[in-house]
């Protein structure tokens, strides 16, 4: 029976984790630097202990699954702790700043039998399954290109904190667009096929008072010889999540503001559309949160791990290898 867990990093996403592991786990231990992180998940959430350093934590328990919900810089060395100690964990995205250091979790995770999930979360929205399968089955046949688009205003994240001092400004904690909107990378790999090459730009070039990129946008050829192009940024003012792909015969669209799904037939020139709620996309929290419970009971193997997130992580490093070689970079296996 799965009973104890543990929470590093009791922030926004922390606190959703917290809620959604609290409905299962009776015995839910979080951990935070700041004080007043742990006041307010104390004051909403039933915790069993808090602590303000991992390290202790992890060394004082034995844990089912240690939850990584810090900022990107971080992921790596609390994960490394967490399997030294013989726990499961549950990596949220992205993977971390870089790929180094990964494959030997990956590979301690592997010898010590330890369930391993990082957490591009998109994957469990219904009508994003809906979508690769329209793919999957050839609706649109042969897929020639894919646009995809995500972009919003970083001041308007956290209504509850200035932007500047959010780790999401900040370079070395692993902000920044490039990181934290991977999840379109993750969604390329997902429903379309990996990533032979890619050129990318990756920059910051508004007024927002950041360290770290505010655009980054890539141009990449699939193994399938697909062509993608993906930009993300942190200064829409209105929200952008969208993926369209072009394929021989029509045109299908993956919109994650609007929640629907629209496809043009061009042998019958019309469009069909089906929509979602917003429930359908929230609901991806909570089905992740049943998915990785499930690969922890029944010991199956997870919808993401970092085998998988690894490759998401190398088009990252990759696409910033271009912008400072200006040069395209193939993807090597
Ligand atoms: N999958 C998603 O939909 C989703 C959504 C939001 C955030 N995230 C990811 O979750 C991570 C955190 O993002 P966030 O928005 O919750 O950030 P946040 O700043 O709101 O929370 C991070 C928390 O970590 C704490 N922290 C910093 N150093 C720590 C340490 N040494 N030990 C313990 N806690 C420490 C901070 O005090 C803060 O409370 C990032 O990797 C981000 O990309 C994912």
């Amino acid at each position: 029976m799965l009973n104890k867990v543990l929470i590093v990093g009791a922030g926004s996403i922390g606190r959703r984790h917290t809620e959604n592991f609290g409905k299962y786990i009776s015995h839910v231990d979080i951990v935070d630097i700041r004080d007043d992180r742990i006041a307010e998940a104390e004051s909403k959430f039933k915790i069993n202990k808090s602590f303000k350093d991992y390290n202790e934590a992890i060394a004082k328990n034995k844990y089912d699954a240690v939850i990584i919900t810090a900022p990107p810089h971080l992921h790596l060395p609390i994960a490394n702790k967490a399997v030294e100690f013989n726990n499961n964990i549950f990596i949220e995205k992205p993977l971390g700043i870089d790929v180094k250091g990964w494959d030997e979790v990956s590979k301690i995770c592997s010898r010590k039998k330890l369930v391993n999930y990082v957490a591009y979360c998109h994957r469990h929205i219904n009508y994003t399954n809906k979508f690769k399968s329209i793919i999957d089955d050839n609706k649109i046949g042969k897929i020639f290109n894919i646009v995809i688009r995500w972009g919003s205003y970083l001041p308007d994240w956290h209504p509850w904190e200035d932007y500047r001092s959010f780790y999401m400004a900040k370079k070395e904690q692993g902000g920044g667009a490039l990181l934290d909107e991977s999840h379109g990378i993750d969604l390329l790999r997902y429903i379309f096929g990996e990533v032979k090459e890619v050129f990318a730009i990756v920059d910051k070039i508004s007024n927002l008072e950041i360290t770290a990129d505010d655009h980054a946008f890539l141009t990449l050829r699939l193994k399938n010889n697909s062509l993608a192009q993906i930009s993300f940024d942190l200064n829409a003012r209105y929200t952008f999540c969208k993926i369209e792909a072009t394929g021989e015969n029509g045109t299908a669209i993956w919109d994650r503001v609007d929640h629907k799904i629209k496809i043009f037939n061009s042998i019958e020139k019309n469009w069909t559309e089906e929509k979602f709620s917003k429930d359908d996309f929230l609901n991806m929290y909570q089905n992740q949160t049943n998915h990785y419970l499930d690969c922890l009971k029944n010991k199956i193997d997870p919808l993401i791990d970092i085998k998988d997130a690894l490759k998401t992580q190398l088009i990252i490093d990759k696409s910033f290898e271009s912008t400072s070689k200006k040069k395209i970079i193939a993807i090597e296996d």
